[in-house]
């Protein structure tokens, strides 16, 4: 996987947003997952600004969701069909026709899953799939001990991620719903470009050993070792366990410049 260290989290929702950016150019329906959580609304506004300064025509992007909460009655705000709504879609200017996300409140949860995985197929596949990371190195909603070869079903949330996502419940974790549907981490994999972003310092020992540790389904992101063509963006907090740090700096230092991410 190709690390980029950058000074802070501007500077890595920047990067991201000019890699989106060069996708959109050379692709203008891309399918483009995005991810919820604080870490990913940096590259948000910068690609807004983008759209907003008419220098990204974002008009035919299509975004699909990467992870929902079961049972959050419709509308909700901290739904992540509500977050996506508010964050990217709105944002860009888009049209909800241009979104597409697991059905949280579906009866049959499991058919909503498959259904899904559908969908991402028939849509062509997703071209860059944004990702953050939780402390226990989950990506999207797959918890430590996920499957590597998972697809999009549901899960139930360790107590450490619903005491991290308490924040978005009014602090209170008894708000926070135990179920949710997540793509799996194959259906992630299969996703053409995926990028990491992580940010602070409270994920230095995740991104540690998502990058350096072996590929193993107690760290859910170190699945992206498997990936042929995976980025991983860090600030320097959350660098600050990577024993590979400077080799890191300077191979992204030594890149042409036009390859871009
Ligand atoms: C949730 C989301 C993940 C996200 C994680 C980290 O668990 N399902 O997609 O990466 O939170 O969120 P944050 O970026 O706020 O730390």
């Amino acid at each position: 996987m190709e690390v980029v260290i950058v000074p802070d989290a501007a500077a890595g929702g920047e990067l991201i947003a000019e890699a989106i950016a060069a996708l959109i150019a050379r692709k203008p329906d891309a399918l483009l997952g995005v991810a919820t959580g604080s870490t990913p609304l940096p590259i948000y506004r910068a690609l807004a600004a983008k759209v907003a300064s008419g220098a990204v025509d974002a008009s035919r992007t299509r975004i699909c969701q990467l992870d929902e909460y079961v049972g959050l009655p419709a509308g909700h705000p901290e739904s992540y069909r509500s977050v996506v709504l508010r964050e990217v879609i709105e944002p860009l200017g888009l049209s909800e026709a241009s979104f597409m996300g697991p059905d949280g409140s579906a009866e049959d949860v499991q058919a909503a899953c498959e259904a899904y995985d559908r969908a991402l197929a028939e849509a062509g596949g997703v071209d860059l799939q944004l990702l953050g990371i939780g402390t226990d190195g989950h990506i999207g909603f797959n918890e430590p001990c996920s499957s590597l070869a998972s697809r999009t079903r549901i899960k139930t949330l360790t107590e450490q991620t619903r005491v991290d996502n308490a924040r978005f419940f009014d602090d209170d974790i008894e708000q926070v719903p135990h179920h949710v549907i997540t793509q799996g981490i194959g259906t992630i994999l299969d996703a053409r470009h995926p990028i990491l972003l992580a940010t602070g310092e409270g994920k230095a020992e995740a991104v540690a050993q998502t990058v350096e540790g072996p590929v193993a389904s107690i760290v859910p992101a170190s699945a992206l070792q498997l990936h042929p063509h995976a980025t991983v963006v860090v600030d320097e907090a959350a660098a600050s366990k990577l024993k590979l740090a400077d080799y890191f700096r300077a191979t992204y230092a030594a890149k042409p410049g036009w390859q871009g991410l």
